[in-house]
């Protein structure tokens, strides 16, 4: 009870995300997803996630609130996430955000949302270690960091070239005719075929790369090496055998990650690893970092699957991290910044 209360307010794409945590306790975490209005599209339309976010924003809140027995006056901060994202959906949530700080008198904090996909393993672990890795696979994003403090100094030591873990598996779906978005299913039918029945590149893993892009990551030619595959299948009328090639590309992207992931401990001498982010749900990361990881000796904490997708949970957890650390209050101006690094 000693602990501030922090609302935490997520709307980067197309999940609206309330939560309520006090320190590392999570009280409540409410999620409206628009993803059913985008699935025909086979992408999100930043129009229909907008007005997603501007309908489901005050039932979200006064469920979570009625949920977790809050009244908003006991609130004491308010985080919001204020990039990246789609600048319309940033902008309807850091709208709301900023109404309910200012009518309330209370600090705001606009965040970092890919930092948040790391802070929310917090609220099931419980406190960090002093340093860590903390590896950020989504759809838009896969960064390889080191974290010296959550709230106040995080290190970028890599990230992808080109496209993200997520964006490479939703392009294979794609290619392979599964529904949109594709990770979820291109995991799956992975799950049922071969890893080592057909030799993908492992982008950036060649002795040459390793000075300038020791902990850099590149799925584009991945992607192309499958896309040709299927290519000469097709042409010669051949049945696609999918669940080994969705094995064996998940089988490449996963090498990469987890050999870079754990090189970067041993290079830093830190011992543990913290996975966030939509991709880290994928069973094969999970299972190959866990196994590297051990053979080194060092600890994978990894955030059950529905801490993995966006959240409001991952926003209310970074910004009880700023409010301990005594970090400045955003200024009330600031505006959402749809490229945030
Ligand atoms: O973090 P997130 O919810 O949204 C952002 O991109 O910020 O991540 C969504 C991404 C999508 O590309 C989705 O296909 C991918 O995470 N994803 C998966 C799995 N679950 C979600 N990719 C591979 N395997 C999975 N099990
Ligand atoms: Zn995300």
């Amino acid at each position: 009870k000693d602990q501030p209360l922090v609302l935490g307010v997520e709307s980067t794409c197309d999940e609206t995300g309330i939560a309520l945590v006090r320190g590392h306790e999570l009280l409540v975490d409410r999620t409206a997803s628009s993803m059913d209005q985008h699935a025909r599209y086979g992408g999100i339309i930043p129009e229909i996630a907008s007005r997603a976010h501007l309908e489901s924003f005050l039932p979200a809140l006064e469920d979570a609130l009625a949920t977790a027995g809050v009244e908003l006056s006991e609130i004491d901060a308010i985080a919001c996430s204020a990039g990246p994202g789609l600048i319309g959906s940033l902008t309807v949530g850091n709208c709301g955000a900023k109404t309910l700080a200012s009518a309330l008198g209370k600090p705001l904090y606009g965040v970092n949302h890919v930092v948040g996909h790391l802070a929310v393993d917090q609220l099931v672990d419980g406190p960090f270690p002093d340093r860590f890795i903390g590896l950020i696979v989504s759809g838009g994003h896969s960064n390889l960091l080191l974290v010296n403090d959550i709230a106040t100094d995080i290190v970028e030591l890599g990230g992808t070239l080109d496209d993200a873990a997520g964006e490479a598996f939703d392009k294979v779906g794609r290619l392979l005719g599964l529904p949109y978005p594709g990770g979820p299913h291109v995991d799956r039918h992975g799950q049922a075929g071969r890893c080592d029945a057909i030799k993908f590149p492992r982008g950036l893993s060649a002795p040459k790369y390793q000075e300038k892009h020791r902990y850099d990551f590149s799925f584009s030619g991945l992607k192309t090496s499958v896309a040709r595959y299927i290519e000469g299948l097709n042409q010669q009328g051949m049945e696609l055998p999918v669940d080994d090639i969705c094995a064996s590309f998940s089988e490449a992207v996963n090498d990469s990650l987890t050999a870079k992931t754990v090189q970067a401990c041993l290079d830093h001498d830190i011992d543990t690893i913290v996975i966030g982010g939509g991709f880290s749900a994928n069973s094969r990361l999970r299972e190959l970092l866990s196994e590297r990881a051990a053979a080194a000796g060092l600890t994978v904490r990894m955030p059950p699957l529905r801490y993995c997708t966006d959240n409001g949970a991952q926003i209310a957890a970074l910004g009880a991290n700023l409010v301990a650390a005594g970090v400045e209050p955003s200024d009330w101006g600031f505006s959402p910044d749809s490229s945030m690094p």
